[in-house]
């Protein structure tokens, strides 16, 4: 036998665990700009229909996967699977998704820590520090690695001390602190002058701006926001308790995901139109907004710049709220690979986050001294070409290569009368056929 498996304490930790993974910079970052810039409301409102038709069952067959086998994404995969040729797909599916989570986290990392040295940086003015506060703010090679090192640091602490104690505790301590800042800051903002226009930007709907492009874009925002794809979510879901109804914790999970993604929108938009009107640059050359690194390193400090004393504890909440979205996020790219060490490379938890840890920040590393060839490389091919890819053979393998029985089986545990319900109805011949179509089609779109 092999030692004990680590087990969510409860449905809210799991919940909290999960719901952290999702909310992350693909939310409070990605989601807000993407919407502003792609037809305002019409986006929200794709992307909406597309989290719950199209990520929510792809979610649902990483969940129900993950329960059932209690094991990492290579062993579960070879464990559902039924022949030669089924087990070396699983081979491909597992490692592929333990190396695409380290390469998101080897990029995500490098961009937290930018978060980390912003979250300084007020208090290296507040001592008048001037020029630390400089250095914290400019992008630099030494202020990057110091920076993604402190923020891989953090993420393996949490990751070391298990999943009770790490994910489940911290998840726990950190999503409520994440909400309230949120909302702290949307209320301070909407007071400023200018706030108004950024709303009305966000929340009016502009459909002439409906494209196949638009239809990519909110999936790929969907899928990298809700985790998929890698195996964050059914290794989450293999240490969730058979008393709990997956369905239901599936829909929350979604459900909090878009909640936050669409209240943060209601932060960054009217932040970026109180930014122009105290006379901050917010659209590029090109007339676009402006919506890379630019938007989170240099329009909105310039704005927290602008409000003086105040400034800098709205600046010190923006950056706390950014900081703790990516550790909840961080920490459950990070388990994947380090569930791999444990359970198949039989390593003791900590050796296993230390060196898996270090592997990744190697990566990070390699990025940042070749930023310009790679950072953009290395996102692209993670977000763009692996999530989706391993999100199509996850679904085939809960649709088509686990046995049919055992699959319904795990659904029914801890959720009574399932067979009443429309999810039992449409899911599991949805996850087998429309799913990965979906998902094939919009992906054949962006080779086009
Ligand atoms: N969902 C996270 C975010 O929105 C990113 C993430 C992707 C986390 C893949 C885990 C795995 O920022």
């Amino acid at each position: 036998m092999s030692a004990p498996r680590g087990q969510f304490s409860s449905n809210v930790g799991f919940l909290m665990a999960a719901a952290g993974s999702a909310v992350g910079l693909g939310n409070i970052w990605g989601f807000p700009t993407k919407a502003a810039s792609n037809g305002g409301a019409a986006f929200v409102v794709i992307y909406l229909l597309l989290a719950f038709v199209l990520a929510y069952p792809a979610l649902m067959a990483e969940l129900t996967i993950g329960r059932h086998a209690r094991r990492n994404m290579v062993q579960a995969l070879r464990e559902i699977s039924t022949g030669p040729v089924s087990r070396f797909f699983a081979n491909l599916t597992g490692f592929g998704g333990i190396l695409i989570a380290s390469l998101i986290l080897s990029f995500y990392a490098i961009v937290a820590g930018w978060m980390v040295a912003h979250l300084a940086e007020p208090f290296a003015t507040l001592i008048g520090a001037s020029s630390t506060a400089d250095w914290l703010t400019s992008s630099s090679t030494a202020r990057n690695m110091t920076f993604t090192a402190i923020f891989s640091g953090l993420t393996m602490l949490i990751i070391a001390s298990g999943v009770e104690k790490g994910i489940e505790r911290w998840s726990t301590l950190l999503m409520p602190s994440l909400i309230i800042l949120l909302l702290l800051l949307i209320m301070y903002v909407l007071t400023q002058p200018g706030a108004i226009i950024g709303l009305q930007v966000y929340l009016m709907p502009d459909f002439s701006q409906v494209s196949p492009e638009l239809l990519l874009s909110a999936m790929g925002q969907a899928f990298f926001s809700l985790s998929l794809g890698v195996g964050t979510m059914l290794i989450y879901g293999s240490y969730l308790s058979q008393q709990e109804s997956l369905p239901r914790l599936g829909v929350l999970v979604t459900l909090i995901d878009v909640g936050i993604a669409f209240t943060a929108g209601l932060l960054i938009l009217p932040a970026m139109y109180v930014a122009q009107e105290a006379g901050t640059q917010i659209f590029a050359d090109d007339g676009s907004l402006i919506a890379g690194p630019g938007l989170i390193l240099q329009v909105l400090p310039a704005l927290f710049d602008s409000m003086g004393t105040i400034g800098l504890v709205v600046a010190l909440a923006f950056f706390a709220l950014m900081t703790i979205a990516s550790l909840t996020s961080s920490i459950s790219m990070l388990e994947v690979p380090v569930a791999f060490s444990i359970e198949n490379l039989k390593l003791p938890r900590r050796s296993a986050t230390l060196l898996v840890g270090l592997i990744i920040f190697a990566i990070s590393s390699v990025i940042i001294f070749n930023f310009d060839a790679l950072f953009g490389l290395v996102i692209s091919i993670s977000t763009e070409y692996g999530q989706p890819l391993l999100g199509v053979s996850l679904c085939i393998f809960a649709g088509w290569i686990w046995r049919r029985d055992q699959l319904l089986q795990e659904l029914r545990k801890g959720h009574e009368n399932i067979e009443q319900t429309l999810f039992w109805k449409i899911w599991p011949w949805y996850v087998r056929v429309v799913c990965p179509l979906l998902i094939l089609a919009a992906f054949v779109q962006t080779l086009l």
